[in-house]
């Protein structure tokens, strides 16, 4: 048996998957499965536009390797945006780095991160597509449930106080998927509070922000102790193909990284 053969057995379809899949084949069907918006309501001729303006700027250059982290132009674009549109103070350093979209960058957290046995809180129920990369290390999920204001944090501190010790807690708090509630700021501090207390790390998944309405603040903009490691996304509204970026504290992760 060869090595990887034990992590590929923790894997499963995803059920998002298998839904659009049939969606795909069924004429007059809206897939509702995945997070993909309205295909009626993508500004196709203003990203053609776009597309076209970078070409012209930049010629072939756009289409070499970036480096590592992204395009420079585009991180130092996005780390101003993030700064004066998302309110989360970004310090010197190289702690924004543009992935592939949102599970490229949970990808490589549970890489860094995670390991056999390892605990990450989740929500429960929580966006499936998380679940693999995590399960994949070898990590143990456990679920605290959610309502209405959101991941229900006096549960998480009960659990704790047991003496059980996440490696991380992985949470939706705005437009939750699947559940589509919004996490109350009194919560959101909770849960700030509660990471310090117990030395946690949170990881903070924020893909429909742009698209919510007066959503609270980010738990990344509240969050003073560097616990937050905040993944945003800029396509959920226009194009389900166009990149995201993480935003981390990158100290704190390389003190957390398991040996390899
Ligand atoms: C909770 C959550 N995170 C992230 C994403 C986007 O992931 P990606 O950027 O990899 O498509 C989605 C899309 O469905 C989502 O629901």
């Amino acid at each position: 048996m060869f090595a990887g053969a034990q992590a590929f057995r923790r894997l499963e379809w995803s059920p998002v998957e298998l839904a659009s899949r049939t969606a795909r084949d069924l004429s007059g069907v809206i897939n509702l499965a995945s997070g993909s918006p309205d295909p009626s309501v993508i500004p196709v001729k203003e990203l053609a536009e776009l597309f076209e303006e970078v070409v012209r700027e930049y010629g072939a250059k756009g289409f070499l390797y970036p480096g590592a982290g992204g395009v420079p132009e585009l991180v130092k674009e996005l780390k101003s945006y993030v700064s004066s549109d998302l309110g989360i103070d970004i310090g010197e350093g190289d702690d924004l780095i543009v992935v592939s979209g949102a599970q490229h960058g949970i990808k490589l957290l549970s890489q860094l991160l995670l390991g056999p046995s390892d605990i990450v809180v989740t929500e429960d129920p929580t966006f499936w597509e998380a679940v693999d990369p995590m399960r994949f290390q070898g990590a143990r999920l456990v679920g605290i449930p959610i309502d209405e204001h959101g991941m229900d944090t006096s549960r998480l501190e009960d659990f704790l106080r047991r003496g059980h010790k996440p490696r991380l807690i992985y949470v939706i708090p705005t437009c939750h998927n699947p559940c589509g509630y919004v996490m109350s700021l009194d919560r959101r501090k909770h849960l700030l509070e509660i990471a310090e207390k117990y030395d946690l790390l949170i990881l903070e998944d924020d893909p429909y922000r742009p698209i919510a309405p007066n959503p609270p603040p980010s738990l990344k903009s509240m969050d003073i102790r560097g616990r937050v490691i905040y993944i945003g996304c800029m396509r959920q509204g226009a194009s389900t193909g166009a990149q995201n970026r993480l935003r981390a504290p990158l100290k704190r992760c390389r003190g957390r990284a398991r040996p390899s």
